[in-house]
């Protein structure tokens, strides 16, 4: 298409164009004089091939056609990168997937450790008499992590006692936590009521283990005497180590006949 001076266009093929011998271009078509035509300096335009048409093109003759941006020529490199490029992607992903994971449902869903403490009783234990033994250890409960101060009520069972405590095949046997108790060894009863997890404090006058939130009484092997305690109080499994008595911190649910292990 040629666009005049005065702003007509004129559709001519190639072969109307002619050089003439002044080095110019001519048009000239059937219906339009050459001579009333404006002539074309040569050296402002450059050949174009012509090629034979191609079905596989997917265009219709006489469409313009514009080349793709040199970085958009290469389609195969192109997909090439795409899919290396979610490769990588998903290979990062898969790699950090596990960690999230772990970090995530781990502590719920965490085994109870079993975390062994050392108690430090400020005097020599007489037989019979519980002494309260305060300590601290380091709990995760889910995603937190904290320092609790427990303590136990640690007694060195005279033979008498020793024997009425094992009548009850649960205060020395740990199933749950795979221990057992020596038969001499101390023994530590938990400071929480069975009942509904109250502390238990040792009443001397009275010879016994009492919760003031409900009044169960419990006798010095641990028994209970009255009160809606469901069971008697739970032991904790109990080791010398190196001549020093460690005591595994374990809890037990309350509320329930059975001494089954909740942290
Ligand atoms: Fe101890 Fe209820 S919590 S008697």
């Amino acid at each position: 298409m040629i666009r005049l001076k005065d702003g007509r266009e004129v559709v001519a093929p190639a072969t109307a164009l002619a050089e003439n011998n002044r080095g110019q271009l001519q048009l000239d078509t059937e219906n339009t004089p050459a001579s009333s035509l404006p002539e074309f300096d040569a050296k402002h335009y450059y050949a174009l091939h012509p090629v034979e048409w191609q079905e596989e093109w997917g265009a219709v003759q006489g469409e313009i056609l514009t080349l793709y941006p040199p970085a958009d020529t290469d389609r195969a490199s192109r997909r090439r990168f795409v899919l290396g490029s979610i490769a990588i992607m998903g290979a990062i992903a898969a790699s950090l997937a596990y960690p999230i994971f772990r970090y995530l449902i781990h502590p719920l869903t965490r085994k109870l450790g079993d975390i062994w403490v050392q108690l430090s009783p400020r005097s020599k234990l007489e037989d019979d008499v519980p002494v309260f033994i305060p300590y601290s250890v380091e709990r995760v409960e889910g995603y937190l992590e904290q320092t609790i101060t427990k303590g136990v009520w640690l007694i060195r069972p005279s033979r008498k006692l020793s024997k009425a405590i094992a009548r009850h095949k649960e205060n020395l046997l740990f199933p749950e936590l795979g221990w057992a108790n020596e038969a001499d060894a101390p023994v530590a009863f938990s400071t929480k009521c069975p009942h509904l997890g109250c502390n238990v404090r040792w009443v001397a006058e009275e010879k016994l283990f009492i919760c003031a939130c409900h009044n169960s009484r419990f006798r010095l092997d641990g028994e209970v005497v009255s009160g809606p305690a469901p069971r008697g109080l739970d032991t904790l499994p109990v080791r010398i180590n190196h001549g020093k008595i460690e005591i595994m911190d374990a809890e037990f649910r309350a509320g329930i006949p059975d001494k089954r292990r909740s942290s």
